[in-house]
């Protein structure tokens, strides 16, 4: 199963189309992560005793997951803080479920440069918990709003072909 996860909460997130079209390139299951958790609070942590269900739901996602793909919009130049919330969270469940992960970051913007900028905050977010992560290459949709088709798909063949190469590392670190 292929694991996708997305910074954005928005119906209509350019973020979680992008992550659709890696996800058909990809082929076979694949599952959205929700990332409508509570915000990390240690205090909900000692009345719960650990952490709420669904952060460990998705924790033993990303651990059972063979690849995870995170597309992350650009919130003033960072990651946003849906995406941070859910790493703080998943940071306190048990099992180390980012290790040795083959993980690639992606990005979609309506501005100029895709998201490029929250992918380094992306890396340095992820970083502590040891994943695999896919070095390239990169993927910052730039003008999202005009290249997603009606129908989910991204026309542009040069975004394509980017997609075709992450996918294979992926497959790559996974075998
Ligand atoms: C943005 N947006 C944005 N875009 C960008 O390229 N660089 C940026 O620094 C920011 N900053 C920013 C801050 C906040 C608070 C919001 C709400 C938006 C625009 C952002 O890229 C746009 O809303 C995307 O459509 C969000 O991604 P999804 O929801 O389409 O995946």
């Amino acid at each position: 199963m292929l694991l996708l996860i997305s910074g954005s909460l928005r119906k209509e997130s350019f973020n979680t189309k992008l992550l659709h079209v890696i996800a058909r390139a990809y082929g076979g299951l694949s599952e959205l992560a929700d990332l409508n958790l509570p915000l990390f609070n240690e205090d909900l942590e000692a009345e719960l005793d650990g952490v709420p269900t669904e952060v460990q739901k998705l924790s033993d996602q990303i651990k059972a997951a063979e690849a995870v793909i995170i597309a992350s919009p650009e919130y003033n130049k960072n990651l946003t803080g849906v995406l941070k919330n859910a790493l703080d969270w998943v940071s306190r469940t048990k099992g180390g479920p980012w290790k040795d992960k083959p993980v690639a970051l992606v990005g979609a913007s309506p501005g100029r440069e895709g998201a490029a900028r929250a992918m380094h905050s992306v890396v340095l977010a992820i970083k502590p918990f040891q994943p695999r992560l896919i070095s390239g290459p990169e993927l910052h949709i730039a003008a999202a709003h005009s290249e997603f088709a009606q129908d989910g798909t991204l026309p542009n063949e040069r975004y394509m072909a980017t997609i075709e190469a992450i996918v294979q590392n992926l497959k790559d670190a996974t075998a």
